[in-house]
């Protein structure tokens, strides 16, 4: 039987609190262990905003950075949307102002634009599609083969879509500061120590290290490869906070996260480990801190997400 570990009372007060204010919590597998057993919802980035679009409650309490919440208030925007630390952003969206983009965008007018969804409401309204790592791979294949295709923010994300789908991709030189830090070298001696192991990774990793990897996917993705593949156990390249649900969901299996250079526990998102139970208590209790958005801005970044959500299979 599962023992959640999180403060009883504290568990209690959070419970009656989602009943009252009729919320729903959405949670990212990055988040804190005891953060994912409260949810509603623990999902990748295209399954949150499906049930983001999706849901009937009054409040969405996301569990998750900056970009997922504002998506959520995109989708959503009668309903109120808090995530329980407004300073949960995320380094690849910080990579690609808005004003840059703009520039980037007018130097290849020609280009369909394609967005990663880590990425803000300014940079999503001047996209033509938005994608996640789950469907990122199959968008661009539905693209005219004929036009060019700029691809933000993520350029490993980028270069591992272009190797799947043969496409040409015009990349901004964004990064994720997590995924960019997994070190080859604990990665090898793991191998050496493990040698049945599967080495599964995130398409953020940077290229070198894929090359290495067994299975590439999106955090559903890794943790659905870890459910039906035959191997018992796994060497994970992504953030760690997805160990739980592997954990959790996979019994009989191992599970080992990749540490950074110097066995640097700085694999963990700094952002998505501001979230704390005690701030989700508190976002329910004050309904902040809220997501805000122009209406103007909201629905020129919305049209590119709907485009996604039409064509995402
Ligand atoms: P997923 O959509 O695969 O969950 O990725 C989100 C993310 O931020 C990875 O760093
Ligand atoms: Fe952003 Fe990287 Fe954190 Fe994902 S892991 S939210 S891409 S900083």
């Amino acid at each position: 039987m599962f023992v959640s570990t999180a403060p009883a009372d504290r568990v209690a007060r959070i419970e009656a609190l989602r009943q009252q204010r009729r919320a729903v919590i959405l949670a990212h597998y990055y988040q804190e262990p005891e953060i994912q057993d409260l949810a509603d919802v623990i999902g990748d980035s295209l399954e949150l905003s499906r049930r983001a679009a999706a849901t009937d409650a009054e409040v969405i309490v996301f569990c998750g950075v900056h970009f997922m919440a504002e998506t959520a208030k995109i989708l959503n925007p009668g309903r109120t949307v808090v995530l329980p630390d407004l300073a949960a952003g995320c380094s690849l969206a910080d990579a690609c102002p808005a004003e840059d983009f703009a520039r980037f965008r007018a130097l290849h007018p020609d280009h369909i634009v394609v967005s990663y969804i880590n990425c803000s409401a300014a940079v999503k309204a001047q996209s033509d599609l938005i994608c996640t790592s789950s469907n990122a791979v199959d968008l661009v294949r539905q693209l005219p083969a004929d036009r060019p295709i700029l691809f933000a923010p993520d350029q490993n994300l980028g270069r591992w879509v272009q190797r799947q789908s043969g496409r040409e991709l015009t990349l901004w030189p964004g990064s994720c500061i997590v995924h960019e830090t997994f070190s080859e070298e604990a990665l090898l001696r793991l191998k050496h120590l493990h040698p049945d192991a599967e080495v599964i990774a995130h398409p953020e990793c940077q290229p070198h290290l894929l090359d290495h990897a067994d299975f590439i996917g999106s955090t559903s993705a890794l943790l659905r490869h870890a459910a039906s593949s035959s191997a018992a156990t796994f060497l994970v390249l992504t953030e760690p906070g997805i160990l739980h649900q592997m954990r959790r969901q996979v019994s009989g299996k191992t599970f080992h996260d990749v540490p950074g250079a110097d066995g640097c526990s700085c694999n963990a998102c700094p952002y998505m480990r501001l979230n704390t139970l005690e701030k989700l208590e508190h976002c329910l209790e004050t309904l902040s801190p809220a997501i805000e958005l122009d209406e103007d801005l909201r629905l020129r970044a919305l049209a590119p997400i709907e485009r996604m959500l039409a064509m995402s299979r």
